[in-house]
């Protein structure tokens, strides 16, 4: 799920209404009531790969955008997994995509206090937090920013250091408080901060960094431990996560997410849609469905549909739908505004910065000098 290798209120307008959504709202768990007395490896969870990369006005419409809308408008239409990678930039730890000079969606602190805002006025829901590592923070630097965000007053400590045989219900999670699970990747030791949970002690991965719709596998990747090797991945115990977005290789080793082709990724039905795939890996996985499914552009599809698909959700209740904007017009990502994050890479290389690898890209109107021979954006 790495993108680089390196790496609402609600208005009721009478009583009576009121008083029903309240009533249903305190017995669903993540939008359902079906889901309150499940384990929180049993169900599926949908996960915005990405979240904090939009692809939106304020990042004019960046190419290195994985979503149409933001976290809190992801959680609230139903995204219970929620990653970004983590980069150090002055000396202060922000969520950038690949480089802080591509894409700066602003300090891991403040990320987390917009998911904690969610999280208040959420009493119901779990959700899970999945932090890519990318310049290794050590677990006491990554608890600095959890601290002051206060997020911290909702973590689920694990009571063990490798994966359980179970995991708590999301009835139990909310009745605890402890509706927050992080995961980082990865942590070389969580002494400090034991809530933060090292990824792939507890959950393996399928391939990321697809380009072709027919290439999506269930096979296992990450960790290396199971690699390939189902049987194994299972018997883990690990959580099955599965990635399922698609990138266009658009030359010389640099990748961004196929948006054209989103309705068919994060669709029903045939070759490289969603549902299929999920459906092909749940057989492959004798019938266990995968814990999480990481998606670009969440709301297409819409993925939700098939996450309650598989969760067998029939009577969801309590999703905010997404704003009616123009989050989700294209019509700006082809234009020279798309590139700004990758023009200001180039001015980099210009004004002398590091330009250790040989390969450039035309984008924009403008030559890019890739750095490390394989930016996926
Ligand atoms: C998220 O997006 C919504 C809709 O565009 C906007 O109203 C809200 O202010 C945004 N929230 C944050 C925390 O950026
Ligand atoms: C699809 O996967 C195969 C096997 O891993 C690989 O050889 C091939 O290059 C991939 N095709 C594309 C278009 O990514
Ligand atoms: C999925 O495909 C099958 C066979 O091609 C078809 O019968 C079915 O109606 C399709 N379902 C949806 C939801 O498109
Ligand atoms: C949904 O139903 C299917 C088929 O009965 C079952 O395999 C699966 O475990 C159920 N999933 C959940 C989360 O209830
Ligand atoms: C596209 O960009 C133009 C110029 O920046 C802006 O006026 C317009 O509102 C944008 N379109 C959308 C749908 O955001």
């Amino acid at each position: 799920m790495l993108a680089i290798k390196n790496l609402l209120p609600i208005l009721l307008s009478c009583a009576p209404a009121a008083i029903a959504e309240v009533i249903r709202r305190n017995t669903a768990c993540n939008n359902s009531p079906s889901l309150c007395s499940k384990s929180y490896g049993e169900i599926t969870h949908l996960g915005a790969h990405d979240s904090p990369f939009l692809r939106d006005a304020s990042t004019g419409y960046s190419v290195s955008g994985n979503q149409f809308y933001n976290t809190t408008v992801q959680l609230s239409a139903g995204v219970r997994l929620v990653t970004g990678q983590v980069h150090k930039n002055n000396n202060d730890w922000h969520l950038c995509h690949s480089d802080c000079k591509l894409l700066d969606a602003g300090t891991l602190e403040s990320w987390l206090s917009e998911i904690k805002t969610w999280l208040d006025g959420n009493p119901n829901d779990v959700v899970t937090v999945l932090l890519v590592n990318s310049d290794d923070a050590t677990d006491s630097e990554l608890a600095t920013a959890f601290e002051a965000s206060e997020i911290t007053q909702y973590a689920y400590t694990p009571s063990s250091t490798s994966a359980p045989t179970s995991w708590p219900t999301l009835q139990e999670l909310i009745s605890k408080g402890t509706r927050l699970l992080t995961f980082v990747a990865s942590l070389s030791s969580n002494s400090n901060a034991k809530y933060l949970m090292d990824e792939f002690a507890y959950i393996w991965e399928n391939p990321f960094e697809v380009t072709s719709a027919s290439n999506f596998s269930c096979l296992p990747e990450r960790p290396s431990t199971v690699s390939k090797d189902i049987p194994s991945a299972l018997s883990s115990n690990r959580l099955p996560f599965m990635n399922h977005f698609l990138d266009k290789d658009i030359g010389l080793g640099i990748e961004e997410p196929d948006v054209d082709a989103v309705a068919t990724t994060n669709g029903q039905n045939g070759t490289g849609n969603l549902l299929t795939a999920a459906q092909t890996c749940k057989s492959a996985y004798s019938g266990r469905q995968p814990s999480f499914i990481l998606v670009d552009f969440f709301d297409k599809g819409p993925a939700i549909d098939v996450v309650d698909e598989l969760n067998n959700v029939t009577d969801a209740t309590g999703r905010v739908p997404v704003p009616n904007t123009n989050a989700d017009d294209n019509s700006n990502s082809t234009s020279s505004g798309t590139y700004v994050g990758l023009l200001e890479l180039v001015d980099e290389v210009k004004n002398g910065a590091n330009p250790s690898v040989g390969n450039w890209i035309w984008a924009g109107g403008d030559w890019l000098s890739v750095l490390g021979g394989g930016v996926s954006i």
